[in-house]
């Protein structure tokens, strides 16, 4: 069933983070959808300008549509990632969306307000939630690139005075990650100091945290000996982390590259060990079964497995 990213919020707030997937198509719904009831968790499937592109609107909304009726014990939010302007507006009027995130970080402060709350206004209006950003993370992201040197962590004042002048729903935050697989090097790692400083001026407020996988060195192991090539510096969050950034109003935290490792690694294995093989529905059951242990096992992370019945009981489902 899907609900809004607000009820979810309400129920997590401060006792465990909610897991937002990205997906691209249908191996991956159907293992996010399984992972998700085998552990009993609430959770946020999220499509970004890319996904829309590349699996077709209609598509990757078809595949949501499909998986809540496949899957009747599922409660989920449907999230617009990294949307702009006007993906935004075609997320909203559509219906289908619970929540829109508007990344308007690479502009000057006084801008971003601007956009956010032009999209804020759409978006209220039609009771859907929106997620907004401040500050900027290190790596790559969609078309931008900022480099890691100058990737600034979110200040507080700021976003105390963000949220008040746009009225936006949650704020994802800089607070030391990156997107994509090469996000710290060394003994770096989440900046709990300013987590805490920005709940001080933002108390009850939900904070999302981007570029939260974790790169497992063993997965990267696995793909390059089966022929891949991925720098085995490549380093992510330290997943027993996420608990430690709930309490610090941590709601919501994304999480995509580890899933493409997932598919990676099967993929590459199952060839390497069949090369005769053409069949592609093969390697994609083993994907679909590896990806829901994988999202099973994140859940268990971020303190979401086992929150259904509590989720349920508090919304009255
Ligand atoms: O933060 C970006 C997400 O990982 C989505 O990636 O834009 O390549 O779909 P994408
Ligand atoms: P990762 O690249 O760390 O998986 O981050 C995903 C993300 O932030 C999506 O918005
Ligand atoms: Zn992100």
């Amino acid at each position: 069933m899907i609900v809004t990213t607000d009820d979810l919020f309400k129920v997590a707030y401060g006792k465990f983070a909610v897991g937002a997937y990205n997906i691209n198509n249908m191996e991956q719904a159907l293992g996010l959808f399984q992972g998700n009831v085998d552990s009993q968790a609430p959770f946020i499937v999220q499509i970004s300008k890319g996904s829309r592109k590349y699996a077709h609107v209609s598509m990757i909304e078809a595949i949501i549509r499909a998986a809540e009726a496949d899957f009747p014990e599922a409660i989920f939010a449907v999230h617009i990632d990294h949307g702009d302007e006007p993906t935004c507006y075609d997320a909203i009027e559509s219906g289908f969306y619970s929540s829109v995130m508007i990344d308007a970080s690479h502009e000057d402060f006084d801008e971003n307000v601007a956009i956010t709350k032009r999209v804020v206004d759409a978006a209220h209006a039609k009771g859907i939630s929106v997620e907004a950003e401040l500050g900027r993370l290190g790596g790559v992201e969609e078309d931008i690139k900022v480099d890691e040197a100058n990737a600034n962590l979110t200040d507080p004042g700021q976003a105390k005075e963000f949220v008040e002048l746009t009225g936006c729903d949650s704020l994802a935050v800089a607070i030391g990650t990156s997107h994509g697989a090469f996000k710290f090097s060394g003994t770096q790692g989440l900046h709990f100091d300013r987590i805490a400083e920005i709940q001080k001026l933002l108390p009850k407020f939900p904070l999302v945290m981007h570029g939260s996988s974790s790169v497992p060195a063993e997965e990267v192991a696995r793909i390059n000996a089966a022929g891949g090539a991925i720098d085995p510096s490549a380093k992510g969050v330290d997943e027993n982390e996420f608990i430690k950034a709930v309490p610090l109003g941590v709601t919501k935290v994304n999480i995509d590259t580890d899933g493409r490792l997932v598919w990676t690694r099967v993929h590459r294995e199952f060839f390497r060990d069949h090369p005769e093989a053409f069949d592609f529905r093969k390697p994609g059951v083993i994907f679909v079964q590896e990806y829901a242990k994988f999202i099973a096992h994140k859940n268990e992370k971020l303190g979401s497995a086992g929150q259904l019945a509590e989720v349920k009981k508090v919304l009255g489902i």
